[in-house]
């Protein structure tokens, strides 16, 4: 009987290329996402694409409920769904922030609490977190973003004690840059209304942001790296996908912070008025 995987936000990049992924592997996909209607997903044989907003108990019960009435198990589940808040933190609204927190990291855990009892049962399953090199080394003006995927580094390397009993394998994935609608439609840039302070700021860094994005990994990567943490075996937790994420995260380990910082501001930061 071939396996099931329940995969987060495949509406678009890194979530619908891992859906793809799996499917071309033989596997069952849930393929969930807000919006399902007209998805190409959902014409795939052994793809359903039940609606699942991550910030909804209600739609992630329901999600989880379709997903055991069509394939009977889930074996893996795939914390994708993720977005960037983006600007100096002043500027940020207490609803943005909430809302960041809440799909990148409540969502995660709501969906992980969700699943557990399932894979308790069977004493069997893989949770693969999609974090990001951001959970571990940080750009300007991205200070959100940074402390929601610090949050699922932190979450996930602890959990993985207690689920080890149970025979449950928790992983992270840390992609570098990947080109996807991340770096446009998802992306939410704070701006406050009279807070002009930081516009010199702001105006330096992004144009080396926005480069970023140009010359990312396509998704594609990043999903055959959740398909080798999903299916390896191994009590590996943490995988770098695509983007020079290797390269970003070893420099980060080896330079001292003062060091680090320099290399990110000449990298980053121009002509700061
Ligand atoms: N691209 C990168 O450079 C990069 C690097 C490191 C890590 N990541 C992480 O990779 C993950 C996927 O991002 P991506 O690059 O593939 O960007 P993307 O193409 O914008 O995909 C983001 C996905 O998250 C979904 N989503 C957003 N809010 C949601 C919610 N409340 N409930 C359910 N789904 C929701 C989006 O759904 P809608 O279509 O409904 O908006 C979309 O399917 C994110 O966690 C991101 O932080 C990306």
């Amino acid at each position: 009987m071939p396996k099931t995987v329940l995969i987060t936000g495949a509406s678009t990049g890194i979530g619908y290329a891992t859906a793809k992924l799996f499917q071309r592997q033989g596997w069952n996909v849930a393929a969930t996402m807000r919006s399902p209607a007209g998805s190409d997903l959902a014409a795939l044989d052994r793809v359903i694409c039940p609606p699942l907003d991550v910030t909804s108990q209600a739609s992630i019960a329901g999600a989880i409920a379709t997903t055991l009435s069509h394939f009977g198990q889930i074996d893996v589940l795939v914390n994708n769904a993720g977005y960037g808040l983006i600007g100096p933190f002043e500027a940020c609204t207490p609803e943005q922030i909430q809302q960041q927190f809440a799909v990148n990291v409540f969502g995660l855990m709501d969906m992980t609490r969700a699943v557990l009892p399932h894979f308790r049962e069977r004493r069997s399953g893989v949770i693969v977190n999609v974090a990001s090199i951001a959970g571990q080394m940080a750009l300007p003006i991205y200070s959100l973003y940074h402390a929601s995927k610090w949050a699922v580094e932190g979450f996930s390397d602890s959990l993985r004690y207690e689920l080890e009993p149970f025979n449950i394998r928790v992983k992270i994935i840390e992609p570098g840059p990947i080109k996807t609608d991340f770096f446009s439609r998802s992306l939410v840039v704070a701006k406050q209304e009279g807070l002009t302070a930081y516009d010199p700021f702001v105006a330096s860094v992004l144009p080396q942001l926005e480069n970023v994005g140009d010359t990312a990994s396509p998704p594609e990567v990043t999903a055959q790296v959740i398909y080798t943490a999903a299916t390896d075996g191994s009590s590996r937790l943490r995988y770098p996908a695509g983007g020079n994420a290797s390269f970003l995260l070893t420099l980060r380990k080896l330079l001292p912070d003062g060091l680090f910082t320099w290399f990110i501001k000449a990298g980053m930061i121009k002509e700061v008025k």
